[in-house]
C-alpha cells in the first residue's frame, strides 16, 4: 500500500507560487501559447481558451484552427494570431514552426480520423509541454498507445465523463483515485480531476481546490481552464505548480464573478473577465 497525502488549496498556499511581473520585462519573458482545437461550428472553443491563456498572462499566443476559424478568431479575438490546418472543417494537420513555451489542444477537435492521424502526428514530433483536453483526451483514450508519446509532466484536465473513457469506471471515490495515481506514476502525468472540488493528482499527492461553484456548471468553463493553464505553464510555471494555481485561480475568478452575474447567468467569458480580479487578490 502507499500513503497518499492530500493538500487543501487556498490563498494561503497560492500566495508563495505567485510571481509578480518584472517592471523590465518583455512579451518574449512570459512565452507564447498556442491552442489547438476546433472543428465546424466549434471554434468558439479555441476563442475561449486562446483568450483565457492570454488573460492568464502568457506574452504571445496562436490559435491554431480549421479555416472555417479563421475570421471568427481573428473577429472575435484580435490579440491572437491564427494559424489554419488545410481542411476547412476540422483539424486535418498540425504543422507550424512557432517554439510553442506551453501548447493546449484538444477543445472542440472532434475524433474524426483524419483529426486522430493529425494529432498522433503532432505527439510524434511535438516538444512543448503539453495541456490536454476535451477531445485530445477521448483520442488517447480510444488508442491508450499514444500515452507513451506525451511529454512528461503533461496535463491532463477530464470532466467525469472523459477520465471514465481514460481509466474505466470506478466502484467508489478512492478506487478512482487509486486508478489516476498509478495513470499519473506509470506515466508521469499530471491529472485534473475537475467537478466541485476539483482534486489535481501528482504520484501519490492529491491537491484538494477550495476556490469555484456551481456557476461554473456551464458550456465552456472547461476550455477557459485550459487556457488559463496553458498560459501559465507559457510563462515558466512549472507544469504542477500550473495546474494547482491555475484551477485556484478559474474557480477565484467564478467566485469573484458570480457577485456580479449570479449563478445562473454566469458564462464562460466572464471567469476571462474576472481573471485580473482573482490575480488582483494575491498582489
Ligand atoms: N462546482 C464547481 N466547479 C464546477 C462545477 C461545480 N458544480 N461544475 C463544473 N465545474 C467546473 C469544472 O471543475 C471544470 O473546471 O467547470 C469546468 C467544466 O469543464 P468541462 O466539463 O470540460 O466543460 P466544458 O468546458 O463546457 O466542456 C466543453 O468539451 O470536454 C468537452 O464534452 C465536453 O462538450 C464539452 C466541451
Ligand atoms: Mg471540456
Amino acid at each position: 500500500t502507499t500513503t497518499t497525502e492530500a493538500e487543501l488549496i487556498g490563498k494561503h498556499e497560492v500566495l508563495p507560487i505567485y510571481k509578480p511581473r518584472d517592471k523590465f520585462s518583455h512579451k518574449v519573458t512570459y512565452g507564447h501559447s498556442v491552442i489547438i482545437g476546433g472543428s465546424y461550428g466549434k471554434t468558439g472553443a479555441v476563442t475561449l481558451a486562446s483568450r483565457a491563456a492570454l488573460s492568464a498572462g502568457s506574452g504571445l499566443i496562436t490559435a491554431y484552427v480549421p479555416k472555417c476559424g479563421y475570421i471568427p478568431l481573428q473577429t472575435a479575438f484580435p490579440e491572437a494570431m491564427v494559424l489554419t490546418s488545410d481542411s476547412d472543417v476540422l483539424i486535418s494537420n498540425i504543422n507550424f514552426d512557432i517554439k510553442a513555451s506551453a501548447i493546449g489542444i484538444g477543445m472542440g477537435l472532434g475524433t474524426a480520423g483524419e483529426t486522430v492521424l493529425a494529432f498522433e502526428g503532432f505527439l510524434k514530433s511535438n516538444t512543448s509541454p503539453l495541456v490536454i483536453d476535451a477531445d485530445a483526451l477521448n483520442i488517447i483514450s480510444e488508442n491508450k498507445n499514444l500515452l507513451k508519446l506525451l511529454p512528461k509532466q503533461s496535463v491532463l484536465t477530464p470532466h467525469p465523463k472523459e477520465l471514465e473513457r481514460l481509466v474505466g469506471v470506478w466502484k467508489d471515490d478512492f478506487y478512482k483515485l487509486d486508478k489516476v495515481k498509478s495513470l499519473s506514476k506509470t506515466y508521469d502525468l499530471i491529472v485534473v480531476i475537475k467537478g466541485a472540488n476539483t482534486i489535481t493528482v501528482y504520484q501519490d499527492k492529491l491537491y484538494i481546490n477550495t476556490t469555484g461553484n456551481p456557476g461554473l456548471a456551464t458550456a465552456g468553463t472547461g476550455d477557459v481552464l485550459t487556457g488559463i493553464i496553458t498560459g501559465l505553464i507559457s510563462q515558466s510555471y512549472e507544469p504542477l505548480t500550473a495546474a494547482i494555481f491555475g484551477v485556484y485561480l478559474h474557480g477565484k475568478s467564478a467566485d469573484i464573478a458570480v457577485e456580479d452575474y449570479g449563478y445562473q447567468s454566469l458564462i464562460a467569458s466572464h471567469i476571462i473577465d474576472y481573471l485580473g480580479e482573482a490575480f488582483k487578490d494575491l498582489f
